[in-house]
């Protein structure tokens, strides 16, 4: 039986942070038993913001052994780099010359990003979406398994695919297969630290605001320490009024593994001085093994690049049928 396939994918900016473990990377873990796994490193997408050339490469290398050290097994899943396969790039063109400019002005991310960067916003920046697309639809994908804030971004993906679907292929033989999004609710949104209206970011210029998957315990122990807190007592989920409560007992819940029920038991009557070290230890227990194993896989560069030159192949292999029948049906001739 064929299995069916997930693909996701994560910038390579900045360290990871719990946000895209429990959003995105645990959700991989569990799927890649069951499902053809694809998951690669955006480094495309990493410079629609300013970059720093020194580092992109080594920060690529390790968000690919951050996947492992993970739990991605790489022996199920293919780990590849964006920009090693020139498929992508070349389907987002013909994606971009076929998707309306207005689709595109509406996408929240961009909205958000671009204010900050005020005149130095690039055409990469408003074109993201569509790379993403691209991304998406090359490899076929049944279920892209993301965090909430990618949901505006899987329904462009849909929409360019349904458009291209309908003017360029038939009912019986559609262009591109249309993907969901699966976006499970627990962990889909880890909030900033600082302010639990906020989702948890690489972007945001407070280190404090985030936890990162290589912050060593005494950082992890203090940043909770310092997190943004309210003066009620008791603590419970769901309660709009108390989001950084919502937040906090949330993340002990996914990184203790315990139920939701069980949490709201075993804090109802707490503190803020007797949960914050329970939450923080948990915190340090959860990512120990992480950490020790990416430490290792750090320091073992050629198993890594023999991970990502086979990564590469089989995504190419998939990417390239793909483009190809993309580029037939537009009316391209075939190199002879
Ligand atoms: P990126 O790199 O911003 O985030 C990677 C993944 O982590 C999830 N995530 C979060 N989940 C929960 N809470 C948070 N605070 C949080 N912050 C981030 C994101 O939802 C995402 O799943 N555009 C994508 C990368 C990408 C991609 C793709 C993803 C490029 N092409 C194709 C899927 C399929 C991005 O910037 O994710």
């Amino acid at each position: 039986m064929v299995r069916q396939r997930i693909l996701s994918g994560i910038q390579p900016t900045g360290n990871l942070h719990l946000g895209n473990y429990l959003g995105a990377i645990r959700n991989w873990i569990d799927l890649q038993q069951e499902y053809d796994a694809f998951l690669f490193m955006a480094d495309l997408h990493a410079i629609t913001v300013p970059h720093d050339p020194r580092r992109l490469a080594a920060d690529t290398y390790k968000v690919a052994a951050t996947y492992i050290a993970c739990g991605i097994d790489p022996a199920r899943a293919t780990i590849f780099v964006q920009s090693h396969l020139s498929a992508h790039a070349e389907l987002a063109w013909l994606f971009n010359c076929l998707t309306p400019l207005n689709w595109l002005e509406r996408m929240i991310q961009f909205k958000e990003k671009a204010v900050k960067q005020g005149e130095n916003v690039s055409i990469g920046l408003l074109d993201y979406p569509v790379l993403q697309a691209a991304d998406i639809l090359l490899y076929e994908p049944d279920l892209v398994p993301v965090g909430e804030d990618q949901k505006q971004h899987l329904e462009l993906t849909r929409d360019i695919a349904n458009r291209l679907n309908f003017q360029y292929g038939s009912q019986e033989s559609p262009l591109l297969k249309v993907p969901e999004p699966l976006i499970r609710e627990a962990g889909a949104r880890v909030m900033s630290l600082s302010d639990g209206t906020r989702k948890m970011s690489k972007s945001d210029p407070s280190e404090q605001s985030r936890i990162d998957l290589s912050d060593p315990p005494e950082v992890i122990i203090k940043k909770i320490k310092r997190a943004k807190t309210d003066q009620e007592r008791g603590l419970w989920f769901d309660d709009p009024a108390r989001p950084e409560c919502h937040n906090l007992l949330n993340l002990y819940m996914l990184l203790s593994q315990q139920s939701k029920a069980a949490v709201a038991a075993e804090c109802a009557s707490m503190g803020w001085g007797q949960f914050k070290p329970r939450l923080g230890e948990a915190m340090v227990t959860a990512l120990a093994p992480i950490q020790t194993r990416l430490a290792e896989l750090m320091g073992d560069r050629t198993y890594l690049e023999g991970i990502l030159r086979q990564g590469r192949e089989k995504a190419a292999s998939v990417a390239n049928v793909t483009l190809t029948r993309v580029k037939d049906a537009l009316g391209y001739s075939r190199p002879l």
